[in-house]
């Protein structure tokens, strides 16, 4: 599904996340049989951030929620949605929303959670844009918040290197300068199989065979997803010109899902697209799914790479399988 119609909405601040300890390539290479070279040259990975025990990923939701609050200069209680964007839910239900929504004191939000994997962050920024241009709310704080070291089998030297833990928030406002001007969002279930978490849910509880298997933790076929990630990503890049009419020389920087720097610069080359507009910040942070977008584009505001009334495109790709893009200006 995809919108043409530009919204009034504007990014009102933005807010980030990331816990202290800091799990370097070194370190997995004490863990399985890899190497610093081999994740910086097949990733652009160098290190990533893991939650601390006991913390969950409403704590780092509620941390990126609050700084994108205070730099909106809200008061919490304005708000009308709170929506968290995560895999990795403190709980089956309640929804982590719910525990966001409570440590802020936004006491008239209603608060959801939604889950599309690493294209949850825009899934939910697409429904919070909806809300506010169809005028059923003024301010929805958007957040995607992962604890994915918590579903990371640190046996498996093809996934566990990819992960790593953090959040990052934005408060969408109706009107002001900015605007959403086109918002794609895509799935195709019949790839399910290639990246999942096999056990836990109701086809398959948690049972001992289950753990055996380590059927917990996320199972992915790497080099298959690669080229799926590859080609969706290129026909993104091709197709929104063709829709929007603005080219991606008019864009001032793209900041796509954070899955691997390969899979970022073949998609590129590929959709014509200058790799030095892609903002990456892989190396420090890892793939941390629906939290990789707005920690981001946090992380490029501050290094003062976007001013209002710049165009930004947001790309994402990832389980179930997902996709989505949004084109907006700043
Ligand atoms: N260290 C050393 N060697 C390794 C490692 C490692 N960590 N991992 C795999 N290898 C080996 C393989 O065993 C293989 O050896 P072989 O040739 O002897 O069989 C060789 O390296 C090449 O393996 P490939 O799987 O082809 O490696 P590839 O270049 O595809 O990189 C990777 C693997 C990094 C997983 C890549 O495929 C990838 O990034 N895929 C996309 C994953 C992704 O982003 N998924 C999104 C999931 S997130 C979500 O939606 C929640």
């Amino acid at each position: 599904m995809h919108t043409q119609q530009s919204l009034p909405v504007e990014i009102a601040g933005l807010g980030r996340y990331v816990p202290d300890k800091v799990l370097t390539n070194d370190d997995l290479a004490q863990m399985v049989d890899t190497s610093d070279d081999w994740i910086v040259t097949r990733t652009g990975i160098r290190e990533r951030r893991i939650a601390a025990d006991g913390q969950a990923t409403s704590d780092l939701a509620i941390a990126a929620a609050r700084q994108a609050i205070e730099r909106a200069e809200m008061d919490p209680a304005e708000l009308d949605a709170v929506i968290v964007a995560t895999c990795t839910p403190d709980h089956l239900f309640p929804a982590t929303a719910c525990l966001v929504q409570s440590a802020l004191g936004a006491q008239n939000a209603m608060a959801f959670d939604l889950e599309a994997a690493c294209s949850g962050f825009l899934f939910a920024m697409g429904n919070a844009t909806a809300m506010i241009g169809s005028g059923m709310g003024r301010n929805i704080v958007v957040v995607g918040a992962e604890v994915l070291s918590r579903i990371t089998d640190y046996t498996d030297r093809g996934s566990c290197i990819l992960f790593g833990d953090g959040a990052g928030a934005m408060v969408l406002r109706r009107a002001g300068k900015g605007e959403v001007i086109y918002t794609e969002m895509g799935a195709d279930g019949s790839w399910r199989d290639i990246l999942l978490v096999p056990a836990g849910g109701s086809r398959k509880p948690v049972t001992h065979e289950t753990l055996e298997q380590r059927e917990q933790y996320i199972f992915l076929e790497g080099r298959e997803i690669f080229k799926l990630a590859v080609n969706k990503l290129t026909e993104l890049l091709e197709r929104i010109p063709q829709r929007t009419g603005i080219s991606m020389d008019e864009v001032k920087l793209v900041i796509p899902h954070q899955s691997n720097i390969r899979i970022i610069r073949s998609a590129c080359e590929r959709g014509g697209l200058d790799p030095d507009k892609a903002y990456v910040n892989i190396d420090h942070v890892g793939n941390t799914s629906a939290a990789s977008i707005p920690l981001a584009m946090s992380e490029a505001v501050d290094e003062g790479l976007l001013e209002r009334g710049d165009l930004v495109l947001l790309l994402a790709f990832g389980g179930g399988l997902t996709w989505g893009a949004t084109l907006l200006r700043y």
